[in-house]
């Protein structure tokens, strides 16, 4: 008989202890501070999550959320701002007494990252907060800003006293994607943080796992008997992961030349998803077991010996897209002339462990691509033999159990059936799974679960420093290998991606699906 010791961590909240699971995951008295609040991330996603999760009752009655920015502004100015960016895309409907209970903790310093007297003023709001609104000094640094200023605010947080406290309370640093720009980068931004922040103290948002139906993969894999079984190097023949996206970069020309799809996207979101579709089955679902198994599979990545043939690369050229005439990537304003960066990217990767030897795993993603849609297929092998005539399963492709991350969330089983009538023709047919149909609740969007989990202090869905490091090892023999030579090949906005993604997938006679 074997025993199995449940190990606590003392970083985690004791609300995951399974006993207490039924128990609303409330947090604790507390103030956010968010670094960039004039940016877009902050205006979309960051504050309107913060007015859901009040609304859903998980904010603590005395919560404060403090925004820093370089703007002449009032408490008032910036909770204008606050409720604007909530009435335009909360999630949740708008109450004035909700709000009116937020609005009562919103305050605002004005300053740059250098200026040592603003960081004084925040270090004296912040204990202002303490003694009016009661958060106990717990006090969370959320830098939605560009990298380049992570170290300046952190060293900042730091002269001013304000990224550690002697009471027992606590300090967290959140930082956003990119983690660098390649391996060394990386590490020498970890080094950075390290020396401010204590390893647990620093949460990394890669929003993907966030996700309901990223987690869901858990759920699916490891809460059930029938998949498990073969979901391994005998059952499936390879495994495509897809984020595709309509849209251009947007405004963003500043934060994505140089930086490219390969950086923005596979680096963190599909290296992450690649590693919970891998990965072997955690002891728990404690941070430091989900994490360890990532990592491992991380670890066991390989590249295909010629990167010519296993990776793919474009740009978008113009094109219609949704029944309009966009510009081409090079045509956007903000981009340099003749710029290489990619906003299309495949590559091809193995998993060198006895599960997955010899399954190629295939991620791709892309800007102004045939429409948005985010998925990770298992393609399973051809039955070894059909006990029918050719011309009866002509129309059988393979079966594909397909997790559908957005927009259309679900679970997708596709195989072969018999098509009604008096000759055996099979043809594949599709079951499905749509959150819609099945519960009542509407997903969360991914940055309320993982606000919460910072005010929480729960870690399993962030990545830690080993993660980012071993996904820069694997990625940047691809960036080397294409910044020495060659441009991206142009597509067509609106199609699926420039020809040699369909080409590297041919030669392994295989095809990208069709989402
Ligand atoms: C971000 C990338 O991480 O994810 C963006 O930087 C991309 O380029 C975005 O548009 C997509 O997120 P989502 O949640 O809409 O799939």
């Amino acid at each position: 008989m074997s025993v199995r010791t449940r190990v606590w961590d003392p970083g985690v909240n004791p609300l995951r202890d399974p006993r207490d699971r039924r128990l609303p995951r409330v947090a604790g008295p507390c103030s956010l501070v968010l670094f960039g609040v004039t940016g877009d991330l902050a205006r979309k996603k960051l504050m309107p999550a913060v007015y859901d999760l009040a609304n859903r009752g998980l904010l603590p009655p005395g919560f404060a959320l403090v925004g820093f920015a370089r703007r002449d502004w009032a408490d008032q100015d910036f909770a204008e701002i606050v409720h604007d960016s909530v009435r335009e895309h909360a999630r949740t409907e708008f109450r004035e007494d909700v709000w009116n209970e937020l609005c009562q903790g919103i305050r605002f310093v004005a300053g740059d990252f250098a200026d040592d007297a603003a960081f004084d003023q925040l270090g004296q709001v912040v204990r202002d907060l303490d003694r009016v609104r009661g958060t106990r000094g717990n006090h969370a640094f959320y830098l939605s800003i560009p990298p380049k200023f992570f170290a300046p605010v952190v060293q900042q947080l730091k002269r001013s006293g304000l990224s550690a406290s002697d009471d027992g309370a606590w300090r967290r640093v959140v930082i956003e994607k990119p983690f660098g720009h390649d391996l060394a980068s990386a590490r020498e931004l970890n080094s950075t943080l390290a020396e401010v922040f204590p390893h647990g103290s620093v949460f990394r948002i890669d929003h993907y796992l966030g996700k309901e139906t990223v987690q869901n993969l858990l759920a699916l894999r490891f809460a059930n008997t029938m998949f498990e079984p073969i979901w391994n190097a005998h059952f499936v023949d390879h495994v495509q992961i897809t984020m595709a996206e309509d849209i251009g970069i947007g405004g963003r020309a500043g934060y994505y030349d140089g930086i490219g799809a390969a950086r923005d996207v596979i680096q963190n979101h599909l290296l992450q998803l690649l590693a919970l579709a891998a990965m072997e089955e955690p002891l728990t679902f404690d941070a430091r077991d989900v994490r360890v198994e990532k990592e491992k599979v991380l670890a066991a990545l390989t590249l295909p010996e010629d990167l010519d043939l296993h990776t793919a690369r474009g740009q978008y050229a113009a094109g219609w897209q949704g029944g309009e005439l966009v510009k081409g990537f090079l045509e956007e304003d903000g981009i340099a002339a003749g710029s290489s960066t990619e906003t299309f990217a495949a590559i091809r990767l193995g998993v060198d462990t006895r599960r997955w030897a010899g399954v190629p795993f295939y991620l791709r993603t892309g800007k102004r691509l045939g429409r948005r849609v985010t998925e990770l297929a298992v393609v399973f092998k051809r039955a070894p033999h059909l006990p029918f005539s050719v011309t009866d399963t002509e129309e059988l492709g393979q079966n594909a159990l397909v997790l559908r991350v957005q927009p259309d969330e679900g679970v997708t089983l596709r195989f072969g059936s018999k098509v009604p009538g008096t000759q055996m023709e099979v043809r594949d047919v599709n079951m499905d799974f749509a959150y819609g149909d099945s519960f009542t609740e509407s997903s969360p969007e991914a940055y309320e679960r993982l606000i919460l989990d910072v005010l929480l202090g729960d870690p399993p869905l962030f990545p830690r420093h080993e993660e980012v490091e071993l996904a820069w090892t694997v990625l940047d023999p691809v960036l080397e290998h294409w910044a020495a030579g060659g441009r991206p090949e142009q597509y067509e906005s609106g199609t699926w991606g420039p020809a040699g993604a369909e080409a590297m997938m041919a030669r392994d006679g295989r095809a990208w699906r069709r989402p």
